[in-house]
């Protein structure tokens, strides 16, 4: 059976980007699959060197993976820093990762850009980090967002190049995985973009109806269209995607109908979009409010879960150690 892996990193609450983005795919792919779900505390130490109530946001993804559906009788979930061996595999690859090839990542010019005092080696050596989590456990999928690419291309390198230098055929190459043949991109409803935390324009499946309404009813429109089947502008074809995305198709072709002969009224059409959404976020907030506060059974998942990743990832590192050439204990 194929092996898929795939985390979050713990830095708010989850949103549509995230839910239709990455934890949808978690949840098909559960049924098929053998699955290890993490959640990336290590990784937000990058970004957020001084993680406020870092535990408690663990806890908010832990409950909010299972209200979403992922099953942990069906995956292993489990909080990265429970395993030790992943940092023990990172160091193995950092010693043969370059210098030159992690300065060329995007996102990590993108953070030396966005937070020039705060270029510290963990953030140069994320793709290291995320190839250990992701090769740990030999996965063949991963299941994350078209921002990724990059890290992921650099998981195969590094997957490679160990299998290179220590003259073996040990680790696999992980391909990125998408449900559809179009990696998934929530816009944000703000005009431009993607949906996401940093940029402020997310809708979290915790929102109530009066936020989801509110927020949904400031997208950015026009003053609608004057010739039939016209081009939609970006911050129109943002709304009609989301509306792809959450609604029934029947609804999509409604709206769209409208616009292509020129009656739209936007009004009814956020409306409806905000309904929509509230209808999809309501059971999950319901079961969000129920897992959070149920400490007794979150901590039985993540254990749980930390012994089942553990063991795989104790495999991979005595392999790991004696191909390196490390004494066997
Ligand atoms: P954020 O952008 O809110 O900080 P993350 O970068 O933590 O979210 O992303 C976590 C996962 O969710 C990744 O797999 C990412 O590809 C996916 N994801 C985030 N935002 C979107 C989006 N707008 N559309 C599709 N996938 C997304
Ligand atoms: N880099 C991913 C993100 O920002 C999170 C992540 C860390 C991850 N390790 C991973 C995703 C391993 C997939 C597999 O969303």
């Amino acid at each position: 059976m194929e092996t898929v892996v795939s985390g979050i990193r713990p830095t708010g609450n989850l949103h549509l980007g995230n839910y239709f983005g990455a934890v949808k795919s978690f949840i098909t792919m559960q049924e098929q699959y053998k699955c290890f779900y993490f959640i990336a505390d290590w990784h937000s130490l990058t970004t957020h060197p001084h993680p406020a109530n870092l535990r408690q946001n663990v806890r908010t993804i832990l409950a909010e993976y299972l209200a979403c559906g992922v099953d942990p009788d069906k995956a292993t979930i489990y909080v990265q820093s429970d395993i030790r061996e992943i940092p023990e595999l990172y160091l193995y690859l950092n010693m043969n990762a370059y210098i030159g090839e992690l300065e060329r990542v995007t996102s990590f010019k993108e953070k030396v850009r966005q937070n020039p005092n705060n270029v510290n080696a963990g953030l140069l050596t994320y793709p290291t980090l995320m190839a250990a989590d992701i090769i740990i456990h030999h996965a063949d999928k991963v299941p994350v967002g078209k921002d990724q690419e990059q890290n992921m291309e650099m998981a195969r390198h590094f997957a490679r190049r160990f299998n290179q230098i220590y003259e073996v055929e040990y680790f696999k190459e992980p391909a990125s995985f998408s449900l559809s043949d179009k990696a998934v991109k929530v816009p944000g409803l703000d005009g431009t973009g993607k949906m996401g935390k940093s940029t402020g324009n997310a809708i979290y499946l915790i929102d109530d109806e009066s936020t989801i309404k509110k927020k949904v009813m400031r997208a950015v429109t026009d003053q609608g269209p004057t010739t039939p089947n016209q081009v939609k502008p970006e911050p129109i074809e943002n709304i009609f995607t989301l509306m792809q995305i959450v609604s029934d198709p029947s609804t999509y072709e409604y709206f769209n109908d409208k616009y292509n002969a020129c009656e739209i009224r936007y009004g009814d059409m956020k409306k409806q979009l905000a309904a929509d959404i509230n209808a999809f976020c309501a059971p999950i907030r319901e079961r969000i409010e129920y897992y959070s506060h149920n400490e007794a059974l979150l901590s039985q998942v993540a254990e749980k879960g930390a012994t089942a990743a553990r063991e795989s990832a104790a495999r991979t590192l005595q392999d790991v150690r004696q191909i390196i050439g490390f004494r066997r204990n």
